[in-house]
């Protein structure tokens, strides 16, 4: 721990911290989620605030530079096993799976500091006032990065974005498969706005080996990306046609959607699941195909109401979803997207595919005996057979088949 000492006394007494973020938790059934520490300017007086992130909530603590090594060295050998961490010049990234004998890897920095008093205006993975060239082009912002007013939603929205991705980052893994890129898939990509982000974020501002495919159904949105890609020289950015439903693949790490209509939000999880997807990030709207189906008798009072009948809906045809999901052995959450948008379209499914054989492994790495390890195995296999029992209660119970019923875990 000597190594993680030095290093975390330079960065806080040293004033060197833009951000770090501690990801990758060490036990699954942890509730902290991701913890943060900035430098904060409270009453003139620097602090280090932690952000500690559960699935319902958000707390802070303000501790001084003493406590904050000390802090850092818990949460790296307690809870977090990656640090990325942000100087001005220089980005750190710690791998440290094992306490004991960290990887420290060091690149040049790719964040500036912003204002330190407390309450400051949100700070954007994109930040409002710095010219980029895909929102330039796609008309967000001017040429000198002002974001223009009625842009400022999508604006907002592909920030928002942006922090989920930063969120999942550490479960992909550094490359595809034989060490191919990463793929990233965005099925109903439209205009494209958050796909050209997730390029620009993945390859522009970390440099990660990534390709990105955007697919929609129509033919002049796929060539005004295709042509906006070629512009600039985004080249591993490319956009097809093709109905989600019959888009083949041999892989992808990460598929997204945003706002996908109706059904093509299901087709992209059967899709991604069918790869073995690590990590799916769908925002759904539209969910209109149970609207007529859905029967029962005890609820039938309330949903005479259309609007009643139309939210069910939508949380009825989301929370099969995320049942599948399980079924199928991704960790689950629901999580609030934008505030700005309309509550139909304000849910992300979040869904990372777990991995019971690493668990175990990595539990023997820790002094797990056979046993031990053979009950992870046994557990994770329960919590999937469970959300398939739970699916087919409330499918039933309803009375409704979803398209997302196609889904069979294990295959
Ligand atoms: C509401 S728009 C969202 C576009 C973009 N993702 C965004 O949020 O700005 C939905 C897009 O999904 C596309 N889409 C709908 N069903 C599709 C399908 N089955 N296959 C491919 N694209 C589809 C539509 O053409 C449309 O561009």
């Amino acid at each position: 721990m000597k190594q993680m000492t030095a290093l975390f006394e330079d960065i806080f007494c040293e004033e060197k911290l833009i951000k770090m973020i501690f990801g990758g938790k060490r036990k699954k059934s942890q509730e902290c989620q991701k913890a943060a520490i900035r430098p904060v300017r409270i009453s003139g007086q620097l602090v280090y605030q932690v952000e500690y992130t559960f699935e319902k909530k958000v707390t802070h603590e303000n501790l001084n530079a003493e406590d904050a090594v000390k802090k850092s060295l818990d949460l790296i050998t307690e809870d977090f096993k990656q640090i990325n961490i942000f100087l001005e010049g220089e980005d750190i990234q710690v791998l440290a799976s094992k306490p004991a004998s960290p990887k420290v890897s060091r690149k040049g920095g790719t964040k500036k500091q912003g204002s330190l008093e407390h309450n400051q205006k949100k700070n954007y993975v994109i930040p409002d006032g710095q010219p980029v060239d895909f929102l330039i082009r796609l008309g967000v912002m001017d040429k000198d990065g002002r974001v223009f007013k009625k842009h400022y939603g999508k604006f907002r929205q592909i920030n928002r974005y942006l922090e989920i991705v930063e969120d999942v980052f550490p479960y992909l893994p550094e490359e595809g498969p034989d060490g191919r890129p990463l793929k990233i898939i965005d099925f109903g990509c439209g205009k494209a706005y958050l796909t050209f982000a997730i390029y620009y974020y993945l390859k522009v501002l970390k440099q990660r080996n990534v390709e990105i495919i955007g697919l929609d159904l129509k033919t002049d949105v796929i060539d005004f990306c295709n042509k906006v890609a070629h512009d600039l020289k985004y080249h591993e950015l490319k956009f097809l046609m093709g109905d989600i439903a019959d888009y083949t693949s041999d892989h992808a790490d990460m598929v997204v959607t945003l706002h996908a209509c109706d059904t093509a939000t299901d087709y992209a999880l059967i899709n991604a699941v069918s790869w073995n997807t690590k990590v799916i990030l769908s925002v759904p709207c539209c969910q209109h195909e149970l609207f007529s189906q859905i029967k029962s008798d005890v609820h039938q009072p309330m949903l005479k109401h259309g609007i009643l009948k139309d939210r069910l809906t939508e949380y009825l045809t989301d929370g099969l979803r995320g049942l599948k999901l399980e079924a199928c052995g991704y960790d689950v959450a629901m999580i609030e997207f934008t505030s700005l948008e309309h509550t139909a379209r304000n849910i992300m499914i979040k869904a990372v595919k777990s991995d019971a054989a690493a668990d175990a492994l990595e539990a023997a790495e820790n002094g797990a005996d056979r046993r031990q390890q053979a009950a992870i195995l046994r557990a994770a296999e329960a919590k999937a057979s469970r959300a398939q029992r739970q699916y087919e209660e409330l499918r039933d119970f309803y009375q409704v088949r979803p398209t997302i019923d196609q889904l069979m875990p294990n295959k």
